[in-house]
C-alpha cells in the first residue's frame, strides 16, 4: 500500500510492480443539475478527478446508481449516457456496475487508474516556497443552490455546468510534465477544506490571496445573498478554526473559499523556480491556471 488512510488522500494507491501502481477511488452523489445527461457527465468527471489528482491515468470504472422506481426509466438512461460519454472522453471503459432503489437518484463511479509509483501527486507533497495554483474557478455550490431555488441566471448556471463537465486530465498532464508532487482536487470540503488537508499532511502553512482566487460568473452575487449549500456552512464550522482570515475581508467572500464544490479543479504546488515555465506552458496549451498563493513554513491557513 503506497497511499492509504494515514494520511488520507484523494484515492488509495497500491503498488503492483516497481514501475506500476494501481489507483482506486469512488464518489457518487445526488443531482446537482436538473438535466439527467449533464448530471451523469458531471458525476463521472467528478469521480475520475481523484485519479488525476493522484497523478494517475484512469482506465476502468463501474457505475454506482441509486434510482427511485417511480421515476421514468428514460431519466436513468440519460444519466448513464452522460456518464458513459464522459468516461469515453477520458479514455475510460465502464465495465458494469450496480443499481439499487432509493428515494433520491444518486450516481457516480468506482474508478481504477494507473500511475508510476515515483510520479504520484499527494497531499503530503507541498513544500515551503512552492506556489499554489488552482485550475478551475470556485462557485458551483452557490450557483447550483441558486439554481435549486430558481434564483439563478441561466448564463451563470450554464457557465458553472461547463466548468463541472471539464475533466482534470489536461491539468494533471501538465502537472506531470513539470514533475509536481503536491496536489489535490477541490470538491466537497471547498478550497480551504482541501487546502487544510494538504497543509496538515505536508506540515506546512498555506497563504491564500483572496483577491487572486478565481470565481465563476455570478458566484459573488449569490454569495452576497447567502445562497450557500448546507455543506459550505459545515465546512466553515469544521475547518474555520484553523483558518486565519484577515479582518478587512468580506465574510461572504471568505465563505466562498469554503463553498462546497462539485467536480472542481486541481490545487497544485509548483516550485517557485518552475513558475514562469509552468504558466507559459499552460498558456500555450490554453489551460486555465491561477496563482492563488504560496506555501510557507508553519501550520494552518492564512487568507490575506
Ligand atoms: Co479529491
Ligand atoms: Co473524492
Amino acid at each position: 500500500m503506497l497511499v492509504g488512510l494515514d494520511p488520507a488522500d484523494d484515492a488509495a494507491v497500491y503498488r503492483l510492480a516497481p514501475d506500476q501502481a494501481l489507483i482506486v477511488t469512488t464518489d457518487f452523489f445526488t443531482p446537482v443539475v436538473d438535466t439527467p445527461y449533464e448530471f451523469g457527465a458531471i458525476a463521472a468527471a467528478n469521480s475520475l478527478s481523484d485519479v488525476y489528482a493522484m497523478g494517475g491515468r484512469p482506465i476502468l470504472a463501474l457505475n454506482i446508481v441509486a434510482f427511485p422506481p417511480q421515476l421514468a426509466p428514460d431519466i436513468l438512461t440519460e444519466i448513464l449516457r452522460g456518464g458513459g460519454e464522459k468516461a469515453r472522453q477520458a479514455g475510460v471503459v465502464i465495465a458494469g456496475g450496480h443499481t439499487v432503489q432509493d428515494k433520491e437518484p444518486k450516481y457516480g463511479l468506482a474508478a481504477i487508474g494507473l500511475a508510476h509509483p515515483d510520479r504520484l501527486m499527494t497531499k503530503t507533497g507541498a513544500r515551503p516556497g512552492d506556489l499554489l495554483v488552482l485550475t478551475k474557478p470556485l462557485g458551483t455550490g452557490v450557483i447550483t443552490t441558486a439554481g435549486k431555488q430558481e434564483e439563478v441566471k441561466p448564463e451563470h448556471l450554464s457557465g458553472a455546468i461547463e466548468w463541472m463537465l471539464r475533466l482534470n486530465n489536461r491539468a494533471a498532464q501538465l502537472a506531470q510534465e513539470f514533475g509536481l508532487r503536491g496536489a489535490t482536487d477541490v470538491t466537497g470540503f471547498g478550497l480551504l477544506g482541501h487546502a487544510l488537508e494538504m497543509s496538515e499532511a505536508s506540515g506546512v502553512r498555506l497563504e491564500i490571496d483572496l483577491g487572486a482566487v478565481p470565481l465563476m460568473q455570478g458566484a459573488k452575487e449569490y454569495a452576497a445573498r447567502g445562497l450557500f449549500p448546507g455543506g459550505t456552512h459545515d465546512n466553515r464550522d469544521f475547518f474555520g478554526p484553523k483558518v486565519d482570515a484577515a479582518k478587512h475581508l468580506l465574510e461572504s467572500e471568505v465563505l466562498l473559499l469554503f463553498d462546497s464544490q462539485t467536480s472542481g479543479g486541481l490545487l497544485l504546488c509548483v516550485p517557485a523556480d518552475k513558475r514562469d515555465a509552468f504558466t507559459a506552458r499552460a498558456a500555450a496549451l490554453e489551460l486555465p491556471v491561477w496563482l492563488i498563493g504560496k506555501v510557507a513554513e508553519g501550520t494552518g491557513i492564512a487568507v490575506i
